[in-house]
């Protein structure tokens, strides 16, 4: 009896398989010494982001490129900014050095807290991107599966996405989301509707708009229109019952709309934030940090409207002010200093933080939480730190409320 590709991977997962049959291989069926599945032993399972954490996917430098500047993307970048003309594959040492970042964090992920780290596979993201509607010179990378995937309890659904280099993005982690079909009878595997990210869906004069930036995202206008939903994972923290969906460059209205719907009907509360400080807004994950299940950081640049300070206090979160040690940002990379609070909770204790981020480990020490030190500074160009270079699979606990 032959095995599909990616199973039986470590030890005892065949005997776990429903026997399926699949392009007329058939699979091991479940031994009968093994208990029927229940949530409790899924494999997909993650209602937080604090939550223990069991197994964990680490994206991978290999094969990534630069984006030419598209519509959506040139809005993000600072006049003059290296990345606004060049673009196709990343230098050969740029990949070597997020990929020694990444396995000295998967080490440690591993070592100590006996995660189990899985990696997306190697695609080459330099080649066209093309579709009916669009088509750009090349791809984006593999490395930022946060921006790409969202887990929410035994469902992931891949994001619509929003920057047409990355609508094939999902590519890289088919693979072992269909073995974690194969593996997991619950796993619940949903894609969201891919945009046409067709010309009307960009605002072609934002750049050139008479209104300042200041008052375009005061007002919610960005450089993506409302045509159709969009939205990207890294916009969505996941609090157990409830989920805030930041609407910025890359998640619409509309985006947050089908989330809403979505997530509504499996009896979640969505929410809808924005931070009309952040004057390029893309992605919530240094804007509005949870580190467990009562303490959350807040970027002291870019402060939660009144409305969302209320919902905090009124549940009993604790805000602490987030910091940074305004280390020189590369010149590749769209992200700010900001990127200090780009952290990982391992636990409710032990948070994942860039090693030279000397004001970050004493804001969480003096906090009660234990800074697990890793440097993790060049993976900043391929577009974020600890939180956005993984995406959650399992971590240990139920559903709950923290907004009772
Ligand atoms: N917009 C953020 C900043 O530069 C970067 C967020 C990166 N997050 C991510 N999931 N890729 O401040």
């Amino acid at each position: 009896m032959q095995q599909l590709k990616g199973l039986g991977t470590s030890t005892s997962k065949s005997s776990r398989h429903l026997a399926v049959k699949v392009q007329n291989v058939v699979l091991q069926p479940r031994a009968s010494t093994v208990p029927p599945s229940t949530s409790s032993s899924s494999i997909v399972n993650s209602w937080t982001e604090w939550q223990p954490l069991k197994e964990i996917i680490v994206g991978r430098c290999e094969m990534s490129c630069m984006m030419k500047t598209e519509p959506a993307f040139k809005a993000k970048l600072k006049e003059g900014h290296a990345l606004s003309s060049s673009f196709g594959r990343r230098a050969a040492e740029a990949i070597e050095d997020g990929e020694r970042e990444l396995a000295e964090f998967i080490n440690v992920l591993e070592g100590k807290f006996g995660v189990v780290c899985r990696r997306p596979e190697v695609i080459d993201w330099n080649m066209p991107i093309k579709t009916p509607d669009f088509e750009v010179p090349n791809g984006n990378t593999s490395s930022m599966p946060r921006d790409v995937l969202l887990t929410v309890g035994n469902e992931i659904v891949e994001a619509t996405m929003s920057l047409r280099g990355r609508f094939f993005e999902y590519r890289c982690y088919r693979s072992l989301l269909n073995e974690y079909f194969e593996r997991d009878p619950d796993f619940k595997w949903t894609s969201a509707p891919k945009p046409s990210m067709n010309d009307s869906m960009y605002r072609s004069d934002y750049l050139t708009s008479s209104m300042d930036r200041t008052e375009l995202v005061s007002k919610r206008i960005y450089c993506t229109n409302e045509t159709e939903p969009i939205w990207d994972a890294a916009d969505i923290m996941r609090f157990g019952k409830d989920m805030f969906v930041l609407n910025s460059f890359t998640t619409n209205r509309k985006g947050y709309e089908w989330l809403k719907r979505h997530f509504n009907q499996r009896g979640l509360r969505v929410h809808f934030v924005d931070f009309p400080d952040d004057l390029a807004p893309m992605h919530i994950d240094t804007n509005f940090v949870p580190l467990n299940g009562n303490t959350i950081m807040l970027n002291p640049k870019r402060p939660p409207r009144p409305w969302l300070m209320r919902l905090l206090q009124e549940n009993g979160w604790k805000t602490i002010v987030g910091t940074s040690n305004g280390l020189p940002v590369h010149p590749l990379s769209h992200c700010s200093e900001w990127l200090s609070c780009n952290v990982l909770s391992i636990d409710e204790k032990h948070v994942a933080v860039e090693a030279q981020e000397t004001k970050m480990h004493e804001l969480l020490s003096k906090n009660g939480f234990e800074p697990v030190l890793v440097p993790l500074r060049s993976i900043a160009q391929f577009g974020g730190a600890f939180h956005c270079c993984t995406a959650d699979v399992r971590r240990e606990g139920d559903l709950k409320s923290y907004f009772p």
